[in-house]
């Protein structure tokens, strides 16, 4: 078997970079914080296309697996049998890639496809797809690159940088005193919330990395309260403390917020090529280790927001508005069209957010997928599809091919617009989102990898639906009402 220990500790360093880049300063105005800008050595901008896709691929799994209770594979059981097929590719120079694969069942690849009445595909969508992987993002990639949002002008909202294409989302809050900018990973998909100690230490090293850290030194208001916790993510774990002290969330204060400093991080967090200081947990505290309220639970609490309302318009690098926000509270009504709110019940038990889904179709076309249920989760950069459905999806694009287990390409160029009924109205993918990166860097108008992929999770009727979707909707959550609401982005 030709996959080496050699691949496997390949692998094993990609794992550690699943979230890395070379750290960008936000540069927002009203901080008055002047930061100089870090170029920092990136494995990321060497890697085949392939790889940085199987380490979103296997984050996602890993998550997913967790999500429902299922036994978590181990990455490298994972990156094993998703490149069953194509293990040889790695490590060869992007020009060179090909991939063997096994073209679907499109009788008629070039046959235009035919749109219903009732199929939603957005105006910006038919104006931009067909052009290719956007340049835009392939620089991003190239570069490792963390996109500053633009400055909300809605209250109570946090900007959302994107961090490279479109693989997560990072906002900027302080905390302590004096209080000082910390970058966050915005996560529908956990509910813990924790930043690095002071002292902090790494598996793989004596400090955890170029990070902004928290501890008595660097602020006055700062307790440890001396209770252990650790969270174990997708990919990644943390282990610390709980601590209280003063948070402030998009103005709002919260003094002596009880949440999580990490003592020891894996290198997921720790590596100098993470974005981030921390996470925001922003799924319901029913899920928290750290038994403790969420920031937008303890924000309402405080009475500082009316309710628990977490709304998250994503933005597309691609696009360049850099208009992302998170908002506490409510959300934004000049962002999306209020003719297309709908609102679900959350039918997850243990306090992710997973709303039913009434049927998926492909240009129109039902794909005859019944009683599928979405996680919605912003910390997940693609969407988990079990291994028929995403047959089912692949088969139905013209030009799409299954190219290893569970991992599909198709035209970068592909109009096709898959779309989600939810509550009874359809929200189409812009086509852009599903052409998730190029197989050759060189050749963007050539075969890009799916941003779908289908895996090993067992009897799941349950998609792990991230940013690929998401950019397209505005997603709201309500801790109070157990609801999650879409609406169509304006
Ligand atoms: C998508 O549409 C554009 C413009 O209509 C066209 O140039 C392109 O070839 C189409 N892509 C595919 C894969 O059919
Ligand atoms: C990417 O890197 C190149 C070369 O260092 C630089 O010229 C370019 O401005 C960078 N692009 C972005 C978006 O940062
Ligand atoms: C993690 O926390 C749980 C309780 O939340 C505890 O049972 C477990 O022992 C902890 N694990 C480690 C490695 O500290």
């Amino acid at each position: 078997m030709q996959l080496t220990s050699s691949f496997i500790l390949l692998l094993g360093s990609l794992l550690a970079i699943a979230q890395d880049a070379s750290a960008i300063p936000l540069g927002r105005e009203q901080t008055g914080v002047v930061t100089l800008p870090l170029e920092r050595a990136s494995m990321r901008r060497d890697l085949p296309a392939r790889t940085l896709h199987q380490m979103h691929n296997v984050r996602s799994h890993r998550r997913l697996a967790r999500m429902t209770g299922r036994e978590v594979p181990s990455a490298e059981v994972l990156f094993d049998q998703l490149n069953v097929r194509d293990a040889h590719i790695v490590g060869r120079g992007p020009t060179r890639v090909s991939y063997p694969g096994v073209k679907l069942g499109n009788k008629n690849p070039d046959a235009t496809p035919t749109t219903s009445p009732g199929a939603d595909t957005p105006a910006t969508a038919a104006a931009a797809a067909g052009e290719g992987f956007s340049a835009v993002d392939a620089e991003a990639v190239k570069n490792g690159t963390l996109t500053p949002a633009n400055t909300p002008k809605t209250a109570n909202s946090l900007g959302l940088d994107i961090e490279t294409n479109d693989v997560g989302y990072i906002a900027t809050v302080q905390i302590g005193s004096p209080p000082r900018d910390f970058k966050l990973l915005m996560d529908s998909g956990s509910a813990d919330f924790w930043v690095g100690s002071e002292g902090c230490t790494s598996e793989t090293g004596p400090d955890c990395g170029n990070h902004v850290f928290l501890g008595t030194q660097s602020s006055a208001s700062f307790v440890d309260q001396q209770q252990p916790f650790n969270v174990t993510y997708g990919s990644g774990a943390v282990e610390g403390n709980i601590v209280t002290d003063d948070l402030v969330v998009a103005g709002l204060k919260l003094p002596a917020h009880v949440f999580g400093v990490a003592t020891l991080e894996s290198k997921e967090f720790s590596s100098d090529t993470t974005k981030f200081d921390g996470i925001m947990g922003l799924a319901k505290s029913t899920l928290s280790q750290q038994q403790t309220l969420t920031p937008v639970e303890a924000l309402a609490k405080a009475g500082l927001i009316k309710e628990a309302i977490t709304s998250f318009k994503i933005s597309r690098l691609a696009d360049q508005k850099n208009d992302g926000q998170v908002t506490f509270g409510g959300a934004d009504t000049s962002l999306f069209d209020q003719k297309t709110l709908v609102t679900l019940d959350n039918v997850n038990a243990n306090g992710f957010w997973e709303a039913g889904i009434d049927s998926l179709t492909l240009d129109g076309k039902d794909l005859g997928l019944q009683g599928r249920t979405a996680i919605l989760d912003t910390g997940t950069t693609l969407l988990i599809v079990p291994p028929a459905d995403a047959q089912a999806i692949h088969q139905a694009i013209p030009g799409a091919a299954e190219v290893g287990q569970g991992t599909f390409t198709l035209p970068c160029t592909t109009n096709a617009s898959l779309a989600f009924t939810f509550g009874g109205r359809s929200f189409a993918i812009d086509p852009r989102d599903i052409a998730f990166l190029p197989v050759d860097p060189n050749n963007p108008a050539g075969d890009c990898l799916s941003g779908i992929s289908s895996g090993q999770i067992n009897g799941a009727n349950t998609l792990l639906v991230g940013d690929v979707f998401l950019k397209n909707a505005l997603f709201s959550t309500d801790v109070g009402r157990n609801t999650i609401q879409l609406a169509k982005l304006i």
